[in-house]
C-alpha cells in the first residue's frame, strides 16, 4: 500500500516537475512561427511599397511638371526600367536566398514578379495608347519591321501566361509543368535585355550592366544548383506545406 502510495506519488509528481521545460518546448515553435509570419508580413509590406513607389513618383513628377521636354518618351523608359529592374529582382531571389540561407525572401517572388509584369504591361499600354494612339496598322507594322519592338513585344506575351498561373491552384493544378512553364520567365528576360540593348542609340552602358547582372544570377543558378536526384529527395522529404517553389 505505501509502495503504492508512495509511487504512486513519485508517479504524479515526475511529470509535474517534467511540465514546464514540455510547455516551453511546445510554446517556442509557435512564437517562432509567429515571428516568422510577423517578419514575412513586414517583408511582403516593404514589397508592395517598394512596388508602389515608381508609379507614385510618377504621378507625383506629372503632376508637379517634372517630366522633361519629352514626357511620353520620359514616362515610357521610366515604366520600361522599373520593369526590367523588377525582373532581375525577381530572378535574383532564389540565387540571394540560397547563398544567405534565408528562406523567407521565397514568397516574395510572386509579389515582386507581378509587379515586373504590372509595370510591363502599363509600358506596352503607354506605347500603345499615348505613344501610338491605337494606330494598330503602324503598332503592328513596328512590331514586325523593328526588331527590338519584336524582342520587347514576344517577351511580354512570354509573362502573360506566368502571370496568370502564378496563383495557388493553378501552381496545385500544373503541379511539375508549372516549373516547367515559369522558366519562361529567363526567355522573357533575355528578350527584354536584348529589346533595352537594342533601342539603345549610342550610350550601352546600362545595357552592358543589366546584361552582366542577368549573366551572373544565371551562373549563380547553375553553380549553387545541386543535382537533380539529390534536390528531388530533399523536396519529397519535405510536407508539402514546407515546399516551396523555388525548389
Ligand atoms: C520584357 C519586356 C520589356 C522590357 C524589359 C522593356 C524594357 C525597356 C527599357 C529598359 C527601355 C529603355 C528605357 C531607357 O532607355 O531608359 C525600353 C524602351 C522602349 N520600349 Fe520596352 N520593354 C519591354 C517590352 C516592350 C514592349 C512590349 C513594347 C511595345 C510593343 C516596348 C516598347 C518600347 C519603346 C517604344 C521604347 C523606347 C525606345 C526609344 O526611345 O527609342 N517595350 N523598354
Amino acid at each position: 500500500m505505501r509502495g503504492w502510495i508512495s509511487g504512486s506519488t513519485t508517479e504524479r509528481t515526475e511529470p509535474a516537475r517534467a511540465d514546464p521545460p514540455r510547455r516551453r518546448s511546445r510554446a517556442r515553435p509557435v512564437e517562432r512561427r509567429l515571428n516568422k509570419k510577423r517578419r514575412l508580413l513586414l517583408l511582403k509590406g516593404l514589397v508592395w511599397l517598394g512596388g508602389l513607389a515608381p508609379l507614385v513618383w510618377l504621378i507625383w513628377r506629372g503632376l508637379t511638371d517634372r517630366l522633361g521636354a519629352n514626357p511620353i518618351e520620359e514616362v515610357l523608359h521610366h515604366l520600361g526600367d522599373t520593369a526590367l529592374i523588377y525582373l532581375l529582382v525577381t530572378l535574383s531571389i532564389t540565387p540571394v536566398r540560397r547563398i544567405t540561407g534565408w528562406n523567407s525572401l521565397a514568397p516574395l517572388r510572386r509579389p515582386i514578379g507581378l509587379f515586373a509584369f504590372f509595370y510591363l504591361t502599363m509600358h506596352f499600354l503607354w506605347y500603345a495608347i499615348v505613344d501610338q494612339t491605337l494606330d494598330f496598322e503602324f503598332i503592328i507594322e513596328d512590331v514586325v519591321e523593328r526588331p527590338y519592338i519584336l524582342a520587347g513585344f514576344t517577351a511580354w506575351l512570354l509573362l502573360i501566361p506566368l502571370a496568370i498561373t502564378s496563383t495557388k491552384g493553378w501552381i496545385r493544378r500544373l503541379k511539375k509543368n508549372w516549373l516547367r512553364l515559369h522558366r519562361l520567365v529567363y526567355l522573357s528576360t533575355g528578350l527584354g535585355l536584348l529589346h533595352f540593348y537594342w533601342q539603345v542609340k549610342a550610350d550601352t552602358y546600362w545595357p552592358i550592366v543589366a546584361i552582366t547582372v542577368m549573366v551572373v544570377l544565371m551562373l549563380l543558378r547553375i553553380r549553387r544548383r545541386k543535382p537533380r536526384r539529390e534536390r528531388e529527395r530533399t523536396v519529397a522529404a519535405k510536407r508539402p506545406s514546407q515546399r516551396s517553389l523555388a525548389d
